[in-house]
């Protein structure tokens, strides 16, 4: 039986935030607070050999300077345990901004002075900052592999081979990266924007050494991460331990250009993309290369820009090898279509070059090579309707009116006008849950799941699932997410936010309805589930469930419970899932500024079921306006004379404005996928951006004839 499609429901907390209710971590305020700020160091490796601290402690407010000396020592990283939290304060400097110390201080100004009159000494090492001129320091990851495609390749009739590549991109959130600490009556609280409170507290208990069971971390709502704030933050143990130390609260808001250098960010990466096609234009086989930028401890996986590519079509022979080339920077990581955004970049433009040459159109090149299933592991996809995306897609945008012969086009003014598209792909994941649902008598509902608020809207899902399928008050309901003193906290991210919380809250809700009726026993009772306890005479109910995603072991939950990141896919025992999208765009290259502008695009995303149809279409809107911004914005300018970062902030970090996006329509297909779990949904967030830059790089191709295989694509390699 096919469910019936969610209704539109408004954002669960829309009413809070634009009242300025909703309060982030740096709103909290503490009596007595101090505030913080980092020093960051001015080298790009080296030493610190004195930290010049006097003229700062002589600031008036200036509290005290934390020094390395300030923490224990690193805890040792055991074989099979969780990684190390991410270091305290060092004085081996090994990127430039690297925090050196901390000024804690009875102002927020007072801090920055302090912070700003310190005076450290270095003895500084030479560095690498850039990857060009390191392409064979390759250190190789694991590679994928389907068929033979060296073999079939040989054999193809029509192949293209070219270098795609994605600069360093920074995430930029509204909110800053804030912390605020304090310790009272034996317990250590922090609040924080996390994606992972669960990560965050380990990062506070295993780095300062002290017990677990006294810290506490909470995150209710995050104005925005985007893979940003997933793993541990390094200023979350500084801002606990100058609680401990001081005893009392303590606040750090890190200043933008701060974030720019210690926060994860998009890497730099190079594509070598072969595609081979019979004459007819099946393609046969793909070998493809990705290297990327990488610190010297990063973990980043370069494999990982295959998951999605592999998956795009039925290609049955793919070779894709991928490496990192290690920098003296900070970490790379995970960035809203984290791997696809490049990825799908480089390999959907080859596609489009391949139609090319084959004479095909692009659209009905890609109708025509559809996969049955995956070919890197050979067993079934769990749903697949790329397909609809793209005829849908091609419907409200009329593509049947494209002409194929580029440049042919035109305003009356002469603006060219391209149309080009591009699908994307993204793994549908799935980690274990645990939940809590209380129903009380007094018309309250409390629901506690693993989870957290990125921007995406998370309580809107969730709350259209309690409130339509159960009988409560909307009114007096309260969903606690990303708090370490309720149900265990796993990560979110990877787009398996909603599968995270909305299988789990399905099962909780059917336990629910079983647990009032038995109560009621044969009564017939008039109004919904507050009622019906209290003519029961029963102050409330309560539900506990876990779920598990499909072929997880049981295993999983104990290891939720001990903090650990044991999400799953697109692989599982059975079948692989992934979500997918095609995207449409129109561009208008103006004939002398050829400056490029996007008037229109045309969006459709299979992700499954649709739980929240209004935050659901809001993440395709944000996909595809970021897609913009990457394609023709936004580059971080790496210093290679002396580490770190240029535009360190968003007057100098261009990213997509209101004045870059015009039309944006957006279809989701809404099909049940119950094959990847009871709720029928698969992952969104990401998919919504994956293949939007070779959606654009492909209409300029048309606007224009000319093939832009670098991002971000600006006027001057139009000119
Ligand atoms: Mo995401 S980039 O996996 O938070």
């Amino acid at each position: 039986m096919i469910p019936t499609p969610f209704p539109d429901r408004p954002r669960f907390d829309a009413r809070d935030m634009v009242l300025g209710r909703t309060r982030y971590a740096a709103d909290r305020r503490l009596a007595g607070m101090l505030h913080a700020m980092t020093v960051p160091a001015r080298i790009a490796k080296g030493t610190v050999t004195s930290l010049g601290a006097e003229a700062a402690l002589r600031v008036p407010g200036v509290v005290r300077v934390l020094t390395p000396d300030d923490f224990p020592e690193p805890p040792p990283s055991a074989e099979d345990g969780p990684p190390p939290p991410p270091p305290t304060l060092t004085s081996t400097v090994s990127f430039r901004g690297e925090p050196i110390a901390l000024v804690i201080a009875e102002s927020l100004e007072a801090a920055i002075e302090g912070a700003e009159a310190m005076r450290p000494v270095y003895a500084e090492e030479p560095f690498q900052a850039l990857m060009d001129g390191l392409e064979a320091d390759r250190e190789e990851a694991e590679p994928y592999v389907a068929g033979d495609a060296a073999a079939v390749m040989a054999r193809a009739a029509v192949t293209v081979s070219e270098t795609y590549e994605s600069p360093t991109q920074h995430h930029n959130p509204i909110e800053l990266m804030a912390t605020v600490a304090e310790f009272r009556d034996g317990r250590l609280s922090v609040h924080e924007c996390s994606q992972s409170v669960g990560l965050a507290k380990y990062a506070v208990f295993a780095a300062l050494r002290i017990d677990p069971a006294v810290v506490d971390v909470r995150s209710p709502h995050v104005g925005g991460s985007f893979g940003q704030k997933g793993l541990a933050q390094r200023q979350t143990a500084l801002i606990a331990q100058a609680a401990l130390l001081t005893g009392r609260p303590v606040k750090l808001v890190m200043p933008r250009g701060q974030i720019f250098h210690v926060a994860a960010y998009r890497p730099r990466s190079r594509h070598r993309v072969e595609l081979g096609a019979t004459g007819e234009g099946s393609m046969i086989a793909a070998r493809y290369d990705a290297i990327q930028e990488q610190s010297r401890q990063g973990f980043f996986p370069a494999a990982e820009y295959h998951e999605a590519p592999i998956r795009l079509y039925g290609i049955e022979n793919y070779l894709g090898t991928g490496a990192d080339i290690r920098l003296d920077r900070q970490a790379p990581g995970w960035m809203r279509a984290p791997h696809a955004q490049a990825s799908c970049f480089a390999f959907e433009s080859a596609v489009d070059e391949l139609a090319w040459k084959l004479g095909q159109d692009p659209l009905a090149f890609r109708l025509a090579n559809d996969a049955a299933r995956d070919p890197r592991t050979g067993r079934p996809l769990s749903s697949r309707f790329m397909r609809e995306c793209l005829e849908e897609g091609a419907r409200r945008f009329g593509w049947k009116e494209r002409v194929a012969q580029p440049g042919s086009m035109t305003a009356e003014d002469g603006t060219l006008i391209g149309w080009g598209v591009a699908c994307g792909a993204y793994p549908s994941s799935m980690p274990p849950a645990i939940a809590r649902l209380r129903v009380g008598a007094d018309g309250r509902t409390r629901f506690a799941v693993s989870g957290h608020e990125m921007g995406q809207g998370i309580r809107t899902a969730i709350a259209s699932v309690l409130i339509e399928e159960l009988s409560i008050d909307p009114v007096g309901l309260e969903i606690v997410i990303a708090d370490t003193t309720s149900v265990p906290q796993h990560m979110t991210a990877g787009s398996w936010g909603t599968a995270g919380c909305v299988p789990a809250t399905m099962k909780a809700v059917e336990r629910m309805r079983s647990a009032v009726a038995e109560l009621v026993g044969g009564q017939r009772i008039a109004g919904n589930l507050h009622r019906q306890l209290a003519m029961v005479r029963r102050p409330s109910v309560e539900v506990e469930v876990s779920e598990l995603a499909p072929g997880q072991k049981p295993e999983a939950l104990e290891e939720l419970k001990a903090g650990g990141i044991v999400a799953m896919g697109p692989e599982y025992p059975a079948f692989t899932s992934m979500s997918y999208g095609a995207h449409f765009v129109e561009v208008r290259v103006e004939p002398r500024t050829r400056r490029v502008r996007v008037p229109r695009v045309v969006s459709i995303a299979d992700c499954g079921r649709v739980i929240s149809p209004r935050t659901a279409a809001s993440q395709v809107y944000g996909g595809v306006i970021w897609g913009i911004g990457a394609s023709l914005r936004e580059r971080t300018e790496v210093d290679p004379r002396f580490g770190g970062y240029l535009n360190s902030d968003i007057a100098d970090y261009v990213v997509a404005v209101n004045a870059d996006i015009e039309e944006i329509d957006v279809g989701l297909i809404d099909r049940p996928d119950l094959i990847a779990n009871r709720a029928g949904l698969k992952g969104l967030g990401q998919v919504t951006m994956a293949g939007v830059s070779a959606a654009v790089a492909n209409a300029v191709f048309h606007a224009t004839g000319k093939r832009l295989r670098s991002l971000p694509m600006r006027i001057e390699d139009l000119l």
